[in-house]
């Protein structure tokens, strides 16, 4: 997914110096002087962020659903490595799809305020993220209501606190008149989230969280439907990020499937998936038994954790991720998102690998109504797409074909919006 350039270069000095006071307010970190250091951060950072990199990769043998906040020999540190070195590129990740919805024309319905729930929040990042996608002059049109009332649920009472004091001094660095409610809480299938009492919410949104929870897909999917039928509005949006590793990835696709067959079971309750699938289709990925599906963005790095990732042995330059977004509004995906409209459902494509270049080809596996299939195509090199671009007006060569060939395409949809692109001709290249 190509992001805008105002996005990549979100981290400024003063969300740092925002971060750091975080830390020296929760008593995390001495100084500003202690965190200009290499000793300390290699004593008191560093190995945090290697021990919670190796059990979120799953390099190491500590359980991911274990409550590591608690059971770590210095839990102070490894919330502080967390919030300086994982939050970030997560708050990233969700200013990204963020922006692509924003992008694809989606609309929020015309109220004063939204109601919104994190869960797994941990510091609150996917919150931040949506901050900072709302502060850029990209989203200067965004019809996101002023007011954001937000409900966080996570099971550290300790990281919630960390990352409200963040998140207010962000809010209040990027005039958001939004707040927070704090549910210490564990979420736990055999418990609803709400009481019944609770209104419902507009947004619901998760990151890095659901592949903590060791419950099958289909239970998790049971439970989320229950939570959904009760606490999100009819109109509402759901926005959930995973990590892009190859077993928790698909786990997240069985999760998918298992949202839309039992969603085929329901009268009342109806669910469909806006991006990165544009519909319900059958998943192309889960097809092959070593298939995937994951995106990837780029982002500048500030100095401070490009000096981490270097003293860690880590390269955050690229971050990749899964991610779905779903909604119960019942009409169709050309009105959720306009930037559809006008081309057939089984004509739209979207880009799941990058693009490599074969001869004066561009060869890429593409995403559609009839799953996943390797596609070559001929352009002019400026208008070659590359991942999580979409094709509109795609016509397929045969599937006996492979790779398939794109025949005809009108538009390509990316960064810079909707526009038409000519195929060459295969004689005349
Ligand atoms: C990897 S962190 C992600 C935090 C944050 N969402 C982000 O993207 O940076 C996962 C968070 O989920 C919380 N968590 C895990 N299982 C939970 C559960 N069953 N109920 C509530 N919180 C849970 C953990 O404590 C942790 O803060």
């Amino acid at each position: 997914m190509k992001v805008p350039i105002s996005l990549t270069e979100y981290f400024s000095a003063d969300l740092l110096q925002a971060m750091l006071s975080t830390l020296i307010e929760h008593e995390l970190l001495e100084s500003e002087e202690a965190f200009h250091s290499n000793r300390f951060l290699n004593r008191s950072v560093v190995p945090h962020i290697k021990n919670l990199s190796e059990r979120f990769n799953r390099l190491s043998d500590q359980k991911v659903s274990d409550h590591y906040w608690k059971g770590s020999s210095n839990p102070q540190n490894l919330r502080m490595a967390y919030l300086l070195h994982f939050m970030p590129a997560n708050l990233y990740r969700m200013a990204c799809v963020w922006t692509e919805l924003n992008r694809l024309g989606f609309q929020w319905p015309k109220q004063n305020q939204l109601r919104a729930v994190e869960l797994g929040a941990g510091p609150g990042s996917a919150t931040s993220g949506i901050a900072i996608a709302e502060s850029i002059s990209e989203s200067k049109n965004s019809s996101l209501p002023e007011q954001l009332k937000w409900t966080w649920i996570e099971r550290d009472s300790q990281m919630m606190k960390l990352g409200q004091t963040w998140n207010q001094k962000l809010f209040q660095m990027k005039n958001k008149p939004w707040t927070i409610q704090k549910n210490h809480q564990k979420l736990d299938l055999s418990q609803p989230l709400f009481d019944r009492k609770t209104p419902a919410f507009d947004l619901w949104v998760s990151s890095y969280f659901l592949n903590e929870i060791e419950d099958t897909p289909e239970d998790l999917a049971q439970y989320l439907i229950a939570q959904w039928k009760t606490h999100l509005n009819k109109n509402g949006i759901v926005i959930l990020i995973e990590p892009a590793l190859k077993k928790e990835s698909r786990k997240f696709l069985s999760f998918r499937e298992a949202l839309l067959k039992q969603v085929e079971q329901e009268r009342k309750f109806s669910l469909q998936v806006i991006t990165p699938c544009l519909g319900n289709q059958k998943c192309g990925a889960l097809m092959e038994p070593e298939d995937w599906c994951h995106e990837v963005v780029r982002w500048w790095r500030p100095d401070y954790y490009k000096k981490l990732d270097q003293l860690s042995g880590l390269n955050r330059k690229d971050l990749p991720f899964s991610y779905l977004v779903l909604t119960r509004d019942r009409r169709p995906i050309e009105d959720i998102l306009p930037t559809l409209s006008n081309t057939s459902s089984n004509k739209r494509h979207r880009l799941v690998s990058p693009s490599y270049a074969t001869g004066r080809d561009s060869e890429f596996y593409l995403c559609g109504q009839e799953g996943k299939t390797k596609a070559q195509i001929r352009l002019q090199k400026e208008e070659v797409p590359t991942r999580g671009d979409i094709l509109l007006g795609t016509e397929l060569e045969g599937m006996d074909h492979r790779p398939r060939r794109v025949l005809s395409v009108d538009s390509v949809l990316n960064i810079e919006g909707k526009h038409p692109v000519q195929l060459i001709p295969k004689r005349n290249a």
